[in-house]
């Protein structure tokens, strides 16, 4: 596959994906979380045009990524309630980095953006690659520019953590692919409803930091929720009614999750991928049967890491049906559980 698309991050192609970018086209963009199939956010057309790249229905909002806490305020309601201010204070202290914040939008945030809810999401991510195109794109342009980026995958499939994924999956749709090597984080950012004056916040997607850390660094307790319930518009949580939106990051193979523990069960044409190496793995001479792992060290950060790339490859590696077996579910273990019940739900 020839993927002259996919660019080194040097100054002269950091300078040519802002100039792209103001001109309303799209970008493949490295974050530490995954690539994100980037379009500035403060314009319908360059916003639409990423919703038909990813055949993304128009109901599902987009995250704004922005390189400084003053752009991210911005963005955000004039009249914020000062419970949501101080959260937000606290909270994004821990950006830049894998952390999403929803809260009451400005009014200037495009409807194609929020889908037309009362709320918008924002980010800060902590790659030098995304935060240097924002930086150059603020130079060329005199003010800031949000970018609106979701997951540069086509709409449900496995999400991108390198270049070449993105390239693969989107091609020609983008003007060219940063090349920010391998995402560091590996899973989509932890996402956080800021609340409103009389309820808590609320993780709505899991991700690397956990709800322990949100809860800690806020010094309240957080709720759980799901993504589709909280924040969005009354439109979009009658659509997102539970269920509807189970199946995601899904291979193209039929993928099963199996209990820890449940012995190797080699048969042709199945392939088995553990957590970790275990030590009585069997091995075989057949080249069609086949027993793999997310993180040889055994540490669940290198699970998630690897987690999307060992999906991708395994998809294509021509199995029948994929055997997926459980993770701990503690720490980054439970986003890792989160999206691997997601990847093998048949509905
Ligand atoms: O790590 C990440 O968050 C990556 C990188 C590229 O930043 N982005 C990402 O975007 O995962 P996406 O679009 O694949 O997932 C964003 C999720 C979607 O499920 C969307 O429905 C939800 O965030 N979302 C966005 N804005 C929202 C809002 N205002 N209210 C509720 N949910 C929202
Ligand atoms: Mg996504």
């Amino acid at each position: 596959m020839s993927h002259n698309l996919i660019s080194e991050p040097t100054a002269d192609a950091i300078a040519a994906a802002a100039r792209a970018l103001l001109r309303g086209r799209l970008i493949g963009l490295p974050t530490e979380t995954v690539y994100g199939l980037a379009a500035r956010g403060d314009h319908t057309d360059a916003v639409n045009s990423i919703f038909a790249a990813k055949g993304r229905p128009r109901h599902n909002p987009l995250i704004l990524h922005v390189g400084t806490t003053d752009d991210a305020r911005s963005l955000l309601a004039d009249d914020l309630d000062e419970r949501l201010k101080n959260r937000l204070e606290r909270l994004q202290s821990f950006w830049p980095g894998p952390l999403t914040l929803i809260g009451p939008k400005h009014a200037s945030i495009l409807d194609e953006v929020t889908a037309g809810g009362p709320t918008v999401a924002i980010r800060i991510p902590d790659h030098p690659v995304a935060l240097a195109v924002l930086k150059e794109m603020k130079r060329q342009n005199g003010s800031a520019v949000p970018l609106a980026a979701p997951s540069a995958n086509v709409s449900n499939y496995v999400s991108p953590t390198t270049a070449e994924h993105v390239a693969t999956g989107l091609g020609e749709l983008v003007e060219m692919v940063l090349d920010g090597g391998r995402c560091r984080v590996g899973l989509e950012s932890t996402i956080v409803f800021l609340g409103t004056a009389d309820t808590p916040p609320c993780v709505l997607r899991s991700g690397r930091l956990s709800e322990h850390d949100l809860a800690a660094r806020l010094g309240e307790s957080v709720a759980i929720g799901a993504l589709g319930e909280q924040a969005a518009a009354p439109e979009t949580r009658r659509i997102a009614a539970p269920g509807q939106f189970a199946k995601h990051y899904s291979p193209h193979t039929e993928s099963v999750l199996l209990p820890i523990g449940t012995p190797p069960n080699p048969r042709e044409g199945v392939l088995r991928i553990d957590f970790a190496a275990t030590t009585n793995l069997e091995t075989t001479t057949s080249h069609s049967i086949s027993h793999w792992t997310f993180a040889a060290d055994g540490h669940l950060e290198t699970a998630a890491s690897n987690l999307y790339d060992v999906l991708r490859q395994a998809d294509v590696a021509g199995f029948q049906r994929i055997e997926i077996v459980a993770c701990p579910d503690q720490g980054i273990g439970v986003a890792i559980m989160d999206r691997l019940r997601r990847a093998t739900s048949s509905t």
